[in-house]
């Protein structure tokens, strides 16, 4: 049987995801165990991260394990990943030894490896993350890349608390970009999409114009998972529609995709749909919905104040949820 990571929640089966989310609840509730007794993770942080760092070195201690965080290029050598290079650059080691010699330490390898923001193309595939899979002979966890598996269930377990239900089916959700200065990463939007999807709810993607819409493997993710879970996918173009009835509203910024890479163009665009801000006046058109992001968060920027201190504002629920679905993830993989 061949190894088994956690690099995408597409991978997993439904039926082990909400086990993964039923395991979640109960370490929520009792927070201490010893699932990780004498194990071990090594983070392998290629970006900054506070609550991710601090959510699985947490969850390790808390199942009794032992967490150690690799900044390669920082406090670790920086790694090479391509095959059939002469290694005279800046690079000291190969991902072929990187992951197979972590391997013999540690049970578990989390990675998180944002784009490199030049070539879509290129980032598309997910390199590090994949090679990191390929040699490795315990399981890898995706700590985000282009996607943030992690941040999925966090949030479906902050929606299934917030409802008191497990079955989301029937709500009305709607992912929502919003301005920030830079373009960021799409990881999260192809998240939520892909979970949303998948727990059967009614998503709209709200985004400015055609080129923010989202990479076609996710469309593509979300059409399937709509097919599967009875749910419904669109996108819209249209602020006060989308929100109208909505039961969810998931916040995130990120880069349009045709400019991956040569973004003086996008600039501009970006800059003339800073009203796709989250505010009191759009969120009072949804059936008294809640709202989320998956944090870092930009006041004023991407929600305005009263949306985050708002008592519908489940923000911070599904932050603390990381640590509970990831020790759930943790535990399931060094079983
Ligand atoms: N949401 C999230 O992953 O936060 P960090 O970047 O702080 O880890």
């Amino acid at each position: 049987m061949s190894l088994k990571h956690f690099l995408n929640t597409q991978d997993w089966s439904r039926p082990d995801l909400d086990a993964l989310l039923a395991q979640a609840a109960r370490f929520k509730r009792d927070k201490l165990g010893g699932e990780l007794k004498g194990r071990s993770i090594a983070l392998v942080f290629f970006n900054p991260s506070m609550r991710t760092r601090t959510s699985f070195e947490l969850g390790a201690f808390q199942l009794g394990g032992h967490a150690i965080v690799l900044q390669p290029g920082k406090d670790a050598w920086p790694i090479e990943f391509d095959l059939g290079t002469v290694m005279d650059g800046d690079t000291e080691e190969h991902i072929a030894e990187v992951a197979r010699v972590l391997a013999r330490y540690v049970d578990l390898i989390g990675v998180r490896a944002f784009p490199k923001f030049k070539d879509w193309g290129y980032d598309r595939q997910d390199h590090v993350l994949k090679a990191f899979a390929k040699y490795s002979t315990v399981p890898v966890i995706n700590m985000e890349t282009i996607t943030h598996p992690c941040q999925e269930l966090a949030h479906a377990l902050a929606l299934q608390e917030h409802f008191g239900t497990a079955d989301l089916r029937g709500k009305k959700y709607v992912l929502t970009w919003t301005y920030h200065p830079r373009p960021l990463n799409t990881a999260v939007a192809n998240s939520a999409l892909t979970i949303a999807t998948r727990l059967g709810l009614d998503v709209t993607l709200l985004c400015p114009t055609p080129e923010y819409v989202l990479d076609e493997r996710y469309i593509g993710w979300a059409k399937d998972n709509v097919a599967e879970s009875g749910g419904s996918f669109q996108v819209s173009h249209d602020i006060a529609s989308a929100y109208a009835g909505a039961d969810v509203v998931y916040a995130k910024s990120w880069g349009a995709l045709p400019y991956f890479g040569d973004w003086e163009p996008e600039k501009p665009i970006r800059d003339r749909y800073k009203h796709f801000i989250v505010d009191e006046a759009k969120m009072a058109l949804t059936n008294n919905g809640v709202f989320s992001h998956c944090l870092p968060l930009r006041r004023n920027v991407k929600a305005t104040d009263a949306v985050m201190d708002s008592p519908n504002c489940i923000a911070i629920d599904e932050a603390e949820n990381r640590l509970h679905v990831q020790k759930a993830v943790m535990a399931a993989l060094v079983r």
